[in-house]
């Protein structure tokens, strides 16, 4: 910190003028040393004793897409963090989590402070939701951090949320609520607190278009499970995820539907997905797509056009383009096709979007046949990828994507097929 010789005021940067008695230049670093000498004096057996004291405990999740993400359910003493932009649905999904924790941990205790909407609002949004939580959790507006870690350390409370930590400020601190020293100061000091109360804390974490600074790297660093609800704000569906997890795998995605009561699961995805694509015609296939470890069966629309301009255009939605320049001159390589003076159009229906790279050969199959004018049989699913030198390969968790398809579905074996000059012999 950085003194000011005059008042002792404190401040995290040298500053010219000094804010509580006004001279000017009369700052000096100043360095607590108290902490630094104390010695460590905790031997082993008290060390170990503190460890069976306490039992790791995990609060249950019950309900399935929660259960994908957080399968064993919320850690006791942890720390973890809710991002993604506003209006996409962190509170919503927090409430939903706490409704789930309490109806199946007997005598948890939940507090919900939030920083950004009024006691009214939220419940209405839990009247909104049908949540019958209002009795099992307590429910504050403050912005002050000292508020918050007070009330709780004195009430032996289990899980604390704070939503959202721009909008907390510590009396320590003077910078306002959301700048960078406030969020490091109280990111910190909820992280001590719920190690040293065994309180698990959930912090939720607004992410702006500015994203680097957005999203702290530290603030990822001091916390146990770095969760994400994603999806288009204006679309259907949301998709939980955790980019980092020290007790659960990270792989794993939760789907759920924005609806005017809150977010519901949706378990039926496949079924929704096969019975409204429309797939007897030549530019939609089936594939199954990965997200993270899951295997979602999706459709994917090829269109095949002749083009007028001088440059024949690529317009790829959702998939990345170049994976499909670089699919357009393998076929034109290899299979001697010309589809150079077609316009091609790759989209990914239903809100999706395609991380998964191993799925070169259903585009590549696609094309193909709509260059040869041939229908896709509707029941027909292609996997496999292609590599830059024409083999074709199993794609990645291939077992896994198998599975994920009905039975009365005819699947294409490529096992055979060494590489794409026999892709025609399929057709
Ligand atoms: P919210 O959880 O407040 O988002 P965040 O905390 O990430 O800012 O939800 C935001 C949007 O979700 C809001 O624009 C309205 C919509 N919404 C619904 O459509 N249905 C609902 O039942 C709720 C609670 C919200
Ligand atoms: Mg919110």
């Amino acid at each position: 910190m950085f003194k000011c010789t005059n008042c002792d005021y404190a401040s995290p940067t040298k500053l010219g003028k000094c804010p509580l008695c006004g001279e000017f230049w009369c700052f000096v670093e100043s360095v607590d040393n108290s902490k630094a000498t104390k010695k460590w004096n905790i031997k082993w057996h008290e060390i170990k004793e503190q460890i069976t004291k306490k039992d790791i405990v995990f609060w249950q999740i019950k309900e399935k897409e929660l259960k994908r993400v957080l399968s064993r359910g919320i850690k006791q003493s942890a720390l973890y963090l809710l991002g993604w932009e506003p209006g996409i649905g962190k509170s919503t999904i927090v409430l939903q989590i706490i409704q789930d924790l309490v109806q199946n941990n007997e005598n948890i205790k939940i507090w919900y402070f939030s920083g950004e909407e009024n006691i009214d609002q939220i419940y209405d949004r839990l009247k909104r939701l049908n949540l019958n939580i209002g009795d099992k959790i307590k429910i504050f507006h403050t912005n002050s951090l000292e508020d918050i870690t007070m009330t709780a350390e004195t009430n032996g409370f289990d899980i604390i949320i704070v939503d959202s930590i721009q909008t907390i400020y510590s009396n320590n601190i003077d910078w306002v609520a959301g700048s960078i020293w406030q969020v490091k100061y109280i990111s910190e000091n909820i992280s001590t607190f719920s190690k040293k109360n065994w309180i698990t804390s959930m912090i939720i974490w607004h992410v702006t278009k500015w994203w680097e600074i957005a999203w702290p790297k530290y603030l990822e660093h001091i916390v146990d499970v770095v969760l994400q609800i994603d999806g288009d704000r204006f679309g259907q569906y949301r998709f939980l995820r955790s980019q980092k997890n020290r007790f659960d795998a990270t792989d794993e995605v939760g789907i759920f539907e924005m609806t005017l009561f809150g977010l519901k699961p949706v378990y039926d995805l496949k079924d929704r997905i096969l019975n409204s694509a429309n797939i007897s015609i030549p530019w939609n296939v089936l594939t199954i797509w990965l997200d993270g470890a899951r295997p979602v069966i999706t459709t994917l629309e090829v269109l095949l056009n002749k083009s007028f301009g001088k440059y024949p255009q690529r317009t790829v939605i959702w998939v990345d383009s170049n994976r499909v320049n670089l699919i357009v001159a393998i076929l034109e390589r290899y299979l001697k096709i010309n589809i150079w003076f077609f316009d091609i159009y790759v989209n990914i229906p239903w809100e999706f979007k395609f991380f998964d790279s191993w799925l070169d050969l259903v585009i590549a199959c696609a094309i193909f046949w709509q260059y040869k004018n041939k229908i896709i049989d509707k029941n027909t699913i292609f996997l496999w990828e292609l590599w830059l030198w024409w083999q074709v390969l199993k794609s990645k968790l291939h077992e896994k994507r198998l599975k994920e398809i009905p039975e009365w579905f005819e699947i294409i074996d490529f096992s055979n097929l060494k590489n794409i000059v026999q892709i025609p012999n399929f057709i």
